[in-house]
């Protein structure tokens, strides 16, 4: 046996005989979605081997173990990104820890700027699709034949009309389209917005594309949803930057909790 300790020790001896229904990652601003967790059992990254501590302010850093409705959820309370190490695979050990815990389906959330001149700041988006082209593929470097991932489903439809369903039921407009990944940190710039339109991007942002390519390797079914913090550049008069897509996450937060709570406790 080894004696080295991985983070599904530490889980097992901070939870013990917690097994996971659902995994979710939590974007910029997103946090408060664990504040609908019963029986929280919270554990900060640093504790667990092979977690990436957040350096962006507004990603907690913590994995919150719980119920929401009668469901079991595994919750990362930020993420790495691309542009904080130059590597696209910093959430592959995460995400082998969700699926060794029992989740077979992964939830991420991100903050993301609009293409949809009708999706404003405030309003959710469903990612049916993505774009991947402009950072590297997290999987480059991976043996073994299941390195080919097939992409052709990436997002999975039963979930999405799980989360319409529960959206249209509470009254929240749930828009959906494609989400294009930029590598950040800099935001785009209004010719390359007006290139992903032609491209056929509905929302961009810098994360969530290569989670969504590691889970689909382990077999995750995986949804997506973008709250969405602000129009693309050159779209509005509004500059961008951080502390907007904070302070503007505020609304979509709050719908994306009341969704979460009402598909959770409608799958049940
Ligand atoms: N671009 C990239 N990432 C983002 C944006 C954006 O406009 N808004 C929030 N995250």
């Amino acid at each position: 046996m080894s004696n080295v300790t991985t983070a599904l020790d530490i889980i097992a001896s901070k939870a013990p005989g917690f097994k996971a229904d659902v995994a979710i990652v939590l974007g910029s601003g997103l946090g408060g979605v664990v504040d609908a967790i019963r029986d929280a059992i919270k554990i900060d990254y640093k504790d667990l081997p092979g977690f990436p501590v957040p350096t962006v302010h507004g990603h907690g850093g913590q994995l919150v173990l719980g119920q929401i409705g009668s469901v079991s959820v595994a919750v990362m309370q930020g993420r790495a990104h691309y542009y904080e190490h130059a590597r696209s695979d910093l959430m592959a050990e995460p995400l082998e820890t969700l699926r060794d815990l029992g989740a077979d389906q992964l939830i991420l959330t991100n903050a993301a700027g609009s293409l949809l001149p009708d999706a404003t700041p405030g309003n959710l988006m469903l990612i049916t699709d993505h774009i991947s082209m402009f950072g590297p593929n997290p999987l480059i470097g991976y043996r073994g034949d299941d390195r080919f991932v097939g992409m052709d489903v990436p997002y999975d439809p039963q979930i999405g009309s799980g989360l319409h369903a529960a959206a249209s039921e509470l009254g929240i407009k749930l828009f959906e389209g494609t989400y294009c990944w930029c590598t950040g940190p800099s935001f785009e710039t209004p010719a390359e917005i007006k290139m992903l339109k032609v491209l056929g991007a509905d929302a961009v942002g810098m994360s969530t594309v290569p989670e969504c390519i590691l889970a689909r390797r382990l077999g995750f079914k995986v949804a997506g949803v973008s709250n969405i913090t602000n129009m693309a550049a050159g779209m509005s008069a509004t500059p961008l930057s951080h502390e907007q897509t904070l302070e503007m996450s505020k609304e979509g937060s709050a719908n994306l909790i009341r969704i979460l709570v009402h598909y959770f406790s409608r799958s049940a």
